[in-house]
């Protein structure tokens, strides 16, 4: 039995998808696990086993994990640092009392040492994992998603200008899709062990070399202002952002300007067999999305 969790989520839809369609397991073999199972009506009605699990409920948790031989550990999106440790660290002991064969789990590039301010959560999580008594496990270090662009880029294309701290840092974007197909594929294999691979699209960009793409592609002038961290921050309060969320926004900056996110990895082929998406194509399809703002 395959179990999903976060499956009400982006990435948890897509890598179910893939489990149905790409890899062809039967739906009754997947179970998918939300904090309520209600929203996984579509998923239901395919065949697929719908469960209520709440990752602050290490016993809720167990219960929702039984039967699962391998699990997909999608991280959490609470943004607080220290709050996706401690749901992550019950995931991982419920997942030792349900019995659970092989966990997968979605971590980020570089966790140790890492500006972004949920990185300790990551590093905590591998360690918790390094540190348990499951039989196996894999940690995929997903790069950031094409689709966060659809955050910053619509304001940016209003206004014209991108402010940003990241410097002429580089990251390796990758489609959301793409990181599902690579979740989906090394759930679906029936490789145990121990293994810590880095997911990445096929090329790095530096915020200018985005910019300037995103002009192309939409038709609007689009200029970087380059800023200090401090004051992306102090832009960003000034715009309203309460400061919590300002000072994690530009952490995101800060590590792209230490190289934390640059770096392309064979290793989503290694486990698809397929290239990564292109971002180019990407935001040519997506033009009008990346001028508007909406809920992606
Ligand atoms: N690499 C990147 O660029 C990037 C970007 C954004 C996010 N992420 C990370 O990748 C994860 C998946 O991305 P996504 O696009 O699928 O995000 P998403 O659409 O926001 O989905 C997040 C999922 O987390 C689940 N979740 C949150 N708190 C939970 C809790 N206490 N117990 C159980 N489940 C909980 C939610 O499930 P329910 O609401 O159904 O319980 C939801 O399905 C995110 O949660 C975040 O950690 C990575």
């Amino acid at each position: 039995m395959y179990l999903v969790t976060g499956a009400s989520g982006h990435l948890g839809q897509a890598t179910i998808n893939h489990l149905l369609t790409t890899y062809k397991i039967p739906a009754n073999k997947i179970i998918a696990v939300s904090r309520d199972a209600s929203k996984l009506a579509d998923l239901k009605a395919k065949g697929v086993h719908v469960r209520d699990g709440n990752f602050d409920d290490e016993a809720h948790l167990t219960k929702a994990f039984a039967g699962a031989t391998r699990l997909l550990l999608i991280s959490t999106s609470a943004m607080e640092p220290g709050q996706r440790i401690k749901q992550h660290v019950n995931a991982v002991r419920a997942a030792e009392k349900a019995g659970v064969g092989h966990v997968v789990y979605t971590s980020m590039p570089n966790p140790v040492g890492n500006a972004v301010l949920f990185a300790p959560d990551h590093e905590g999580t591998e360690k918790a994992l390094a540190d348990s008594k499951l039989g196996g496990w894999t940690v995929l270090r997903n790069n950031w998603y094409f689709e966060n662009l659809f955050f910053s880029m619509p304001q940016a294309l209003a206004s014209g200008t991108q402010y940003s701290a990241a410097a002429q840092g580089k990251t390796a974007f990758i489609a959301r899709d793409d990181l599902a197909r690579a979740a989906a594929a090394t759930l679906a294999s029936d490789k145990g062990g121990k293994a810590t691979h880095t997911l990445s699209g096929a090329k790095e960009y530096t915020i200018d070399e985005i910019a300037k793409l995103v002009s192309a592609a939409t038709g609007k002038p689009l200029n970087v202002v380059h800023v200090p961290v401090e004051g992306l921050v102090q832009g960003m309060i000034g715009a309203g952002l309460p400061e919590g969320m300002a000072r994690m926004f530009a952490s995101f900056d800060d590590a792209t300007a230490r190289g934390s996110l640059s770096g392309t990895s064979a290793d989503y082929k290694a486990i698809t067999g397929a290239e990564p998406q292109a971002l180019e194509p990407w935001l040519k399809a997506n033009a009008t999305a990346l001028s508007a703002p909406a809920a992606h």
